[in-house]
């Protein structure tokens, strides 16, 4: 097989977890069309995102990526991107002002569509269907025609990525993301629980610094650090025909960028060495992620790294520890110890959602919110023994008052209330109180280690 790379390359190889379409044409007019579709991001701000990478692998920051498992159709409004835009900033400032680190923001939106699953069909009240793949792919109603794989949702994929980036470029730029607003974040529902009055006075204390600033000269207007962020967009490319025709040449630098987000990343189900999914991604100069679950052996992580980073390159490639708490303790030491001894400069970040699934007596998939906690900490304290550093958290986490993950000591939500408030298309969510607690624990590990 050739070793040259192109967009397309790709397809030279295995691939896993692709819809099996009825008429390939259609799949083929819709690749056109979407290959002639502006890109939805511009390739100079990959490379910041990669800069601002590069601090978090040396310890200089820390990375907050977070969003819905799977974005919907029938959910998109403004005011969900809203709650979530929210949600992220005021997780941000806890971590910075509490834990002295700056944050990059990515969120898992704006093409979090398709989904690996575990089988290819699923049984819904005794009635066995072609599973859900996500939005992008298929319909989530149990029904056998709205199961069948329909290639024009590729295009209204794109259409509510363009609308969803657009109002999130809007509130980064355009006064939302104002420290002074840095109370209004605080989501209605939350104000009334010790978790929202925690977080009134670290905004109140921001707020007292803000004045003192202005009383200096410092204000929103002549310093835009204090009136403006970036919140960069991440979703896993899964579906590799999507994203070839988002693949673009830069052209100040002659580079292959895929420009359907600032970083993509690998699924845990997909990272196959020799597969469809590790090719294409090795010709992206975008920043990219891969998932780590329990199941990877260390000789396959380094021939991995030097596939998806042969120049050694910080910033470039983000490993996603998702082991799980009851496993982390016993997988993830020696991989960790063997990627430092060799030198690969990596982010390493925990996912502590997609280890610590469970379904309910009541047949509700959820996560409990301890088990997170704990494979958090766990993370933490790993890094910690190694001298190494930990570089940041990725979360399925939404700005809703949804009831899908159980505990916390603000949202007390018990298997019995789950399904009070149950919504997400795919994995349970972290809601605001849960993802807002979570914030003030990291905050405070950060300080303590002085990471
Ligand atoms: C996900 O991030 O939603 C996901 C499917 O994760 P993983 O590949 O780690 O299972
Ligand atoms: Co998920």
């Amino acid at each position: 097989m050739s070793n040259i790379w192109t967009p397309s390359s790709w397809r030279d190889f295995p691939i896993k977890q692709q819809p099996i379409y009825q008429d390939m044409k259609k799949v083929k007019n819709v690749e056109k069309e979407l290959s002639t579709y502006p890109p939805l991001i511009f390739a100079e701000e990959a490379r910041r995102l990669k800069t601002q990478l590069a601090d978090v692998s040396n310890g200089k920051a820390f990375l907050l990526q977070g969003g819905d498992c799977a974005e919907s159709f029938n959910a998109f409004n403004a005011q969900n991107i809203k709650s979530l835009f929210q949600v992220m900033m005021q997780m941000a400032v806890v971590m910075t002002f509490s834990g002295g680190k700056p944050v990059v923001k990515v969120g898992r939106i704006a093409g979090q569509f398709a989904k690996p699953r575990s089988s290819d069909t699923e049984i819904i009240d005794g009635i066995e269907y072609p599973s859900y793949r996500g939005d992008i792919v298929n319909d989530i109603e149990a029904d056998a025609k709205a199961r069948i794989p329909n290639p024009k949702k590729l295009l209204k994929a794109y259409n509510q990525s363009a609308a969803t980036l657009n109002l999130l470029r809007a509130f980064a730029r355009g006064g939302m993301a104002d420290l002074h607003k840095v109370h209004s974040w605080n989501l209605n529902y939350m104000r009334d629980h010790t978790l929202g009055e925690k977080y009134e006075e670290l905004a109140t204390k921001i707020s007292e610094s803000l004045k003192f600033m202005e009383s200096c000269g410092i204000t929103s207007q002549n310093t835009a650090q204090l009136a403006q962020t970036t919140l960069f967009t991440s979703h896993e490319a899964l579906l590799l025909n999507y994203e070839e025709a988002l693949t673009r040449k830069d052209s100040l630098t002659g580079d292959w960028y895929d420009c359907s987000a600032h970083m993509l990343w690998i699924g845990d189900r997909t990272r196959g060495l020799d597969e469809a999914h590790v090719e294409f991604f090795r010709g992206i100069k975008n920043p990219i992620g891969c998932k780590v679950g329990p199941s990877m052996q260390e000789d396959e992580l380094i021939k991995l790294i030097d596939k998806l980073n042969p120049d050694n390159e910080a910033g470039r490639l983000n490993l996603i520890v998702r082991m799980g708490a009851s496993k982390i303790a016993d997988h993830f030491p020696n991989l960790l110890k063997k990627v430092e001894s060799e030198g690969k400069k990596v982010v390493w970040s925990c996912d502590p959602m997609h280890g610590n699934v469970e379904k309910t007596s009541n047949g509700y998939k959820t996560r409990d919110f301890a088990n997170i906690l704990s494979e958090v900490k766990q993370f933490f304290q790993i890094h910690k023994a190694q001298g190494s550093v930990a570089g940041g958290i990725h979360l399925e986490m939404t700005g809703q008052d949804v009831t899908e993950c159980t505990g916390s000591t603000s949202s007390a939500i018990t298997e019995e209330s789950l399904g009070s408030r149950y919504h997400t298309q795919c994995d349970p969510r972290l809601n605001a109180d849960q993802s807002l607690e979570l914030a003030f624990m990291i905050a405070d590990t950060l300080k303590e280690a002085n990471y």
